[in-house]
């Protein structure tokens, strides 16, 4: 009853705005979509959390484009022509410094999820107009919709299913994810430039303080506006503005109590649900997060026994040295994160022999690079590039204990290297050789 009579009010109020404003009917279905919730007001509150949260989500990413060191050809395995960005050497310190970039782009892409399914159903009478262009400006703004809607989906999916080791999709991840990225980047630059103002404008129109006071019963439509979110026959409310955002919020805090685990590892790693399938660790101290074990990588444990040899080159001759000569040299010990570019870290303490010792023992006293190679299958992770910073940060090593104990085979035994600040990627293991690059 109550509705009804502030409904009639409203339609009243519409009339006489009417006789200014013509009344916008977007037509059928955009007809169908009756909350009394939706408008102005709440599409810019979700655009506000969107347009602080995104550009980090953004900007993260791009920076673990770079962190991998497309300078070496290491960062995607394509190349991707004009998108390429300026490269610079990755800084080593912090020591968390990509464990806080990139838990930031997975846990915040991952935490705007449910602001950007809210955000979509808010507008979602806005997608169905028809036709849906009456002049070029028109085609060139469903363009930029086309090209943020369908960015942003194909980032949330591939992603979510790339962190959890679900490659269904049969491409590439990183190219894909890469240029799914400009394409969001492209329509969500537009889609600012446009809307901003009527953001503004949104935020403006009603009160927050007044939302959060109002309950179901009081909540009413938002005034008619001139792009038809607001609907022309609204149905009662089934919850309050104050209920929806609560609805969202919460959505928000679960994913990020499930997430938060993965980023954080050690004891929290129990939490989440998002986890990968088969989270594996080793034994005693040992016990940590594993992503490629050695069989799945092609690591025969007979390479890694008594035959094995570590090879450095650069000098004037090779040197090779066996497990024992290593233990033999002195052995400094750190602790250091490995960062996952699906999100997770693991903080250990590794002790094992200084790169920046085995370069001056390889002949070479300033390296400007150096590969690391090593067993198993060859491909994408059994070789990595270091740049100089990385092999002359003091904590820097290739380790060969972590925690107090010898490596286990699916942490890298007999040796693997251990950086700073880099994507865990570069911590290769199973190291059979390392090339110095003098500088
Ligand atoms: C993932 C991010 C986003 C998605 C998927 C998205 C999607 C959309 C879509 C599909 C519409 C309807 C457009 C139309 O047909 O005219 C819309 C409207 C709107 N967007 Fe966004 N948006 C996003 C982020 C933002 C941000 C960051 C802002 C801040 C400036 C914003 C401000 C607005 C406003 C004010 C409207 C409503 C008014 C209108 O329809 O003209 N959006 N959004």
């Amino acid at each position: 009853m109550r509705f009804r009579a502030a409904s009639s009010l409203h339609q009243r109020s519409r009339r006489a705005r009417n006789e200014h404003t013509p009344p916008v009917d977007h037509g059928f279905p955009a007809r169908l979509w009756r909350s009394p919730l939706r408008g102005p007001w709440l599409t810019s509150v979700f655009a506000l959390v969107l347009l602080v949260g995104l550009p980090i989500v953004i900007l993260t990413g791009l920076l673990s484009y770079i962190a991998y060191g497309p300078q070496f050809g290491q960062a995607l395995p394509v190349d991707v022509g004009w998108l390429k960005l300026p490269t610079f050497d990755w800084p080593t310190r912090p020591v968390w410094l990509y464990r806080l970039s990139q838990g930031l782009h997975v846990g915040l892409g991952l935490v705007l999820i449910p602001v950007v399914l809210a955000k979509l159903w808010s507008v979602i009478p806005r997608l169905f107009v028809w036709p849906p262009s009456r002049s070029i400006a028109q085609v060139v703004e469903r363009l930029s919709i086309a090209m943020l809607v369908g960015g942003i989906l194909f980032e949330i999916v591939t992603g979510v299913l790339y962190i959890q080791y679900d490659y269904v999709y049969g491409f590439s991840f990183f190219p894909a994810h890469y240029y799914g990225a400009w394409v969001f980047i492209a329509g969500f630059l537009m889609h600012i430039t446009v809307k901003l103002p009527r953001m503004l404008t949104g935020l403006r129109s009603m009160s927050l303080r007044k939302v959060l006071r109002t309950n179901r019963s009081d909540t009413r439509p938002e005034e008619p506006d001139a792009d038809g979110l607001v609907a022309a026959d609204p149905a009662p409310p089934t919850m309050s503005r104050r209920g929806a955002l609560g609805l969202v919020g919460g959505g928000v805090l679960l994913t990020a109590l499930v997430t938060v685990g993965q980023t954080i590892g050690g004891l929290a790693r129990h939490l989440p649900l998002m986890l990968p399938p088969g989270d594996k660790t080793g034994p005693g101290p040992n016990d940590f997060r594993i992503n490629k074990t050695a069989q799945g990588v092609g690591v025969e444990p007979a390479a890694t026994g008594d035959s094995w040899r570590l090879t450095l080159r650069g000098g004037p001759t090779p040197v090779v040295l066996r497990r024992e000569d290593l233990m033999a040299l002195a052995q400094h010990r750190a602790r250091l994160p490995i960062a996952c570019v699906q999100g997770w870290s693991t903080v250990q303490s590794w002790s094992g022999v200084r790169l920046a010792e085995l370069a001056t023992l390889a002949g070479v006293s300033r390296p400007r690079s150096a590969l690391v190679s090593s067993l198993g299958r060859k491909g994408y992770f059994n070789r990595a590039t270091l740049q100089a910073n990385a092999i002359g940060h003091p904590d820097a090593m290739l380790a060969l204990r972590v925690n107090g104990a010898d490596l286990s085979l699916d942490h890298g035994y007999p040796a693997r290297v251990i950086v700073s600040a880099l994507p865990g990627v570069h911590n290769t293991k199973w190291v059979t050789a390392i090339d110095f690059e003098a500088g």
